[in-house]
């Protein structure tokens, strides 16, 4: 790893996201002993006028949040909390950004004792309306001026943008002021454990490799339920909507990992050309293949508007025009209020030919990857049931995380991907061709949703969606299974 300064820079240092995800991330990261104290600086960048210490005190609460906390624990949060510095200002304010420049600055001398050049980590937990004039700000005020070197990169949250257009347009504004290479636009999905480990298990095992295509599997589904609404977050929510607050992003990055081809290497570039190559094959999403839905009592919300045509639940069949994906329909489906909370990927596959044990009835051979909660991966196959008579049955080879690797904490998506953007690999990152490609499939729809041409409908809080939504499941070929 590079030594040198390094200032962290948390823009939006007071909002829900950065208390919630950013700072326990680098807490983690401290903790663990990624940010060495004598090397790093946090900046905390937010309009509201408060001291350091208010704004330790409100991220100390995000960080003990129970009772039993260690005292190992306690000491690294009171240091960790003494590398915090806040400065405050508007986001379009020279002002502030020249004082924002000052306090790295004194920080960068008083550590003049370190070996090496200056980074700058500019994190912009901010909505996205303020990215051009934020990035401008960094652009002109608060750039890296080591002579000995160094960086200065940007992370950026989703939504980029609302369609494509509105994505193109910020894309080229940020690209006017900075370089593809220094910047890094964060999907979380991308940093969890079993999304990380899709590139192992298809190109890593013999198993898979001849498996994995049109000839064997008959559908795949990604799915993401939450078991409760949009409390809190209606405003916000309402302008997105489902489809480009998940199923644009993370499902669709999933489903990227999941269909690519094998990439030349592990270089960042050569993943993302391949997610780029799946992204470009997949064909107009057809209005007879989306049911949406929005759960009774989401308009009762006071920031939402009475009349929203905003779906919280959308369920769709994605179909990847190539030679390994042709005619094999991938579902996505995600909604809020639902009956469970779970993320996982479902790889069913086709019937046996020939079949002799007329197992047909007992379900299908199907991998299901678990990527939360309680993270798993696991197979159902037929089996003779044991006993006397030539029966089958269904079983599973399960691989649970918690009891194969027991005592190993699994990092905390947003912690990983800090990790990188200091480290430099933009691997988990999504790339601005990416970006364009997801925008391109999703735009139609979500124009029509927007001019009201398509409507959700309305679901019972707590219940599994819309009914027409299995439906649509059952005439893309899916053949629910019993068991897990
Ligand atoms: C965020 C969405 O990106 O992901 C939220 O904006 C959603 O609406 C969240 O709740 C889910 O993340 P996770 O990691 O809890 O599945």
């Amino acid at each position: 790893p590079e030594a040198g300064c390094l200032s962290i820079v948390v823009l939006g240092a007071s909002g829900d996201l950065a208390k919630k995800k950013t700072f326990p991330a680098l807490f983690n990261l401290f903790r663990q002993g990624f940010l060495n104290p004598d090397e790093v600086h946090i900046f905390g960048y937010a309009r509201t006028k408060i001291s350091d210490d208010e704004l330790r005190n409100r991220i100390r609460g995000y960080l003990i949040n129970d009772k039993s906390a260690s005292s190992e624990k306690l000491e690294n949060v009171s240091k960790f909390l003494q590398l915090i510095k806040y400065v405050s200002g508007s986001y379009d304010s020279e002002e502030g950004f020249r004082l924002l420049d000052k306090e790295i600055l004194e920080h960068e001398l008083s550590k003049k004792s370190v070996e090496g050049s200056s980074r700058r980590l500019f994190y912009l937990a901010l909505p996205p309306s303020v990215y051009p004039s934020v990035c401008e700000m960094i652009r002109h005020y608060c750039m890296n001026k080591s002579d000995l070197g160094g960086w200065t990169r940007i992370v950026v949250e989703k939504p980029f943008g609302k369609d494509l257009e509105s994505a193109e347009q910020l894309s080229s504004q940020i690209g006017e002021l900075f370089e593809e290479p220094q910047i890094y636009r964060i999907d979380h999905y991308l940093g969890k454990e079993l999304v990380q480990n899709l590139l192992v298990l298809r190109f890593a095992n013999r198993f898979f490799l001849p498996l994995w295509n049109r000839d064997n599997i008959d559908n795949v589904q990604i799915v993401f339920r939450e078991d409760f609404g949009t409390e809190g977050r209606g405003g916000y929510f309402d302008e997105y909507g489902i489809i480009r607050d998940i199923i644009q992003n993370h499902l669709l990055q999933v489903l990227c990992l999941v269909a690519m081809e094998k990439p030349v290497s592990l270089k960042p570039e050569h993943i993302r050309d391949e997610k780029v190559k799946v992204l470009q094959s997949v064909l107009p999403i057809k209005d007879e293949e989306v049911i949406l839905g929005q759960y009774e009592g989401y308009r009762d919300d006071p920031t939402v508007p009475d009349h929203s045509n905003t779906p919280t639940f959308a369920t769709m069949v994605l179909r990847i025009h190539n030679e390994r994906w042709e005619g094999v329909p991938f579902i996505l489906k995600a909604g809020k209020a639902l009956n469970s909370r779970k993320a996982e990927i479902r790889v069913q596959f086709k019937d046996v030919p020939g079949d002799i044990f007329k197992c047909k009835k007992q379900g299908r051979n199907e991998f299901v990857i678990r990527l939360q909660p309680s993270e798993a991966m696991y197979m159902k196959f037929t089996v003779k049931q044991p006993g006397l008579e030539m029966l089958t049955v269904q079983s599973e080879l399960d691989l649970s995380y918690v009891q194969r690797y027991q005592g190993v904490t699994i990092p905390e998506a947003y912690e990983r991907l800090i990790l990188d953007t200091i480290r430099g690999d933009q691997q988990h990152f999504v790339r601005r061709d990416e970006l364009k490609a997801a925008w391109q499939i999703f735009t139609p729809l979500l124009h029509k949703i927007d001019d009201g041409e398509l409507k959700p409908l309305q679901y019972q809080p707590g219940s599994r969606g819309p009914a027409e939504a299995d439906e649509l499941l059952a005439k893309a070929g899916y053949v629910q299974t019993h068991g897990y």
